[in-house]
């Protein structure tokens, strides 16, 4: 029935951005075409190009059609150097993150093969955890500004907003996770030594929150504690739950555990709305130097439509890319980055021609 069907946008953004996007979407459409997953894939048209032809951002009708037609929205990346400030990237992301309240940033800190792992005697089995990034406040929010601007005297001011319903949530979405994924240690990170207001309602509330799951160890690290335990000891960590800015620091920090930024992939979504759009999107980002070479990684943009269809209720295919990208990086059919010799297309071709044996 037509209405059962689900509606992903799909927005490639800039430099690697559309090509992996491509590759992404070509997946989607082997599952819908020999699968017969109910998926219809509407292509937009965003991101620096289109900012520089006719200045157009993210229109609202779009951000409003989103919302109500579409399941899930698949992002490439946005960033590009014909746009210094930006406008364009934090229109597009944040007016989904923040617009559609996708406070939940899940990215997932996972090895998928021994080779890609650069610590002295760790394998995959040492890097397996999850983040879970707080995803519609913190530095992020944009409030602050400048004063004397150009001059010697020039103030900047960016206010870190933390909510006690912000904090709260997006913590008790860390518990949920570890409790439905049968994870046992749900490890929170801030500053609470140095940033005594903000952090200090993270640590308040978590010490709240953790009482109501007594089955889960829990644990309070500052952030810089955390970054020496990730490198030294990656296999104490199950559930990382942190605030904005930490999160997007300590996820590039983990994607390097994992192979690099072409390893890892994401999901912004409301934990406690399933139902409500979300968006996926790789954690990296435009990479403008590997732009339009067939050379960069499409795998985090596989991994992140596995992630997508876990989302829209086949989680049995998550699996499946999974362990097809990670017998592609086993056999070296992959990138130059992660130790192969094949251009974008062809490693994306590759885990495609096996996902479709499969199918
Ligand atoms: P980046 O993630 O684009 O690149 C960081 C490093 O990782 C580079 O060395 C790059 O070559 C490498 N890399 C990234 N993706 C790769 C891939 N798929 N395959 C192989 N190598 C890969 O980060 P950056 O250079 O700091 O930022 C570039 C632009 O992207 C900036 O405008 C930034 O704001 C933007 N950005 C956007 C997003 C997003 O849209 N979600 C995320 C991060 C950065
Ligand atoms: C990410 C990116 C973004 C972020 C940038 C592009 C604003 O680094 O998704 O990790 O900091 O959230
Ligand atoms: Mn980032």
């Amino acid at each position: 029935m037509a209405s059962k069907r689900k509606k992903i946008a799909v927005i490639g953004g800039d430099g690697i951005g559309p090509s992996v996007t491509q590759e992404a979407s070509l997946l989607l459409a082997l599952y819908r075409d020999k699968a017969g997953l109910p998926i219809d894939l509407w292509e937009l048209d965003l991101g620096a190009d289109r900012f520089l032809r006719d200045g157009v951002t993210f229109p609202k009708e779009i951000q409003i059609a989103i919302q109500r037609e579409c399941s899930a929205v698949l992002l490439g990346a946005l960033g590009d150097p014909r746009v210094p400030g930006l406008e364009h990237a934090r229109d597009i992301l944040f007016g989904m993150r923040f617009g559609y309240d996708l406070y939940a940033n899940v990215r997932p800190v996972k090895a998928l093969s021994d080779r890609l792992v650069p610590l002295k005697d760790k394998t995959m089995k040492d890097v397996d955890f999850v983040v879970f990034r707080e995803n519609t406040e913190g530095i992020y929010v944009g409030m602050g500004g400048q004063f004397k601007r150009g001059t010697p005297d020039e103030v900047a001011i960016n206010e870190d907003l933390n909510t006690r319903k912000g904090v709260e949530r997006i913590i008790r979405a860390a518990f949920e996770y570890a409790k439905q994924n049968k994870r046992g240690h749900v490890c929170m990170a801030d500053k609470s030594n140095a940033m005594r207001h903000a952090h200090e309602l993270w640590l308040r509330v978590f010490d709240e929150v953790r009482r109501e799951y007594p089955e889960i160890k829990s644990q309070h690290l500052y952030v810089d504690a955390l970054c020496l335990h990730v490198i030294q000891n990656p296999a104490q960590f199950q559930v990382v739950v942190t605030n904005n800015l930490f999160g997007d620091i300590v996820t590039d920090l983990g994607a390097a555990l994992q192979g690099g930024l072409g390893m890892a992939a994401s999901a912004n979504i409301h934990s406690s709305d399933p139902g409500r759009v979300a968006l996926f999107e790789p954690v990296h980002g435009s990479a403008p130097p590997l732009a339009g070479k067939d050379i960069a990684n499409p795998f985090a943009a596989l991994l992140t439509v596995g992630m997508l269809l876990t989302h829209l209720g086949w989680p049995e295919e998550e699996q499946r890319i999974e362990r097809c990208v990670s017998q592609a990086i086993d056999e070296r059919m992959c990138t130059v980055d992660v130790g192969g010799h094949l251009g974008t297309r062809a490693a994306a071709q590759w885990v495609r021609e096996q996902i479709a044996k499969q199918l």
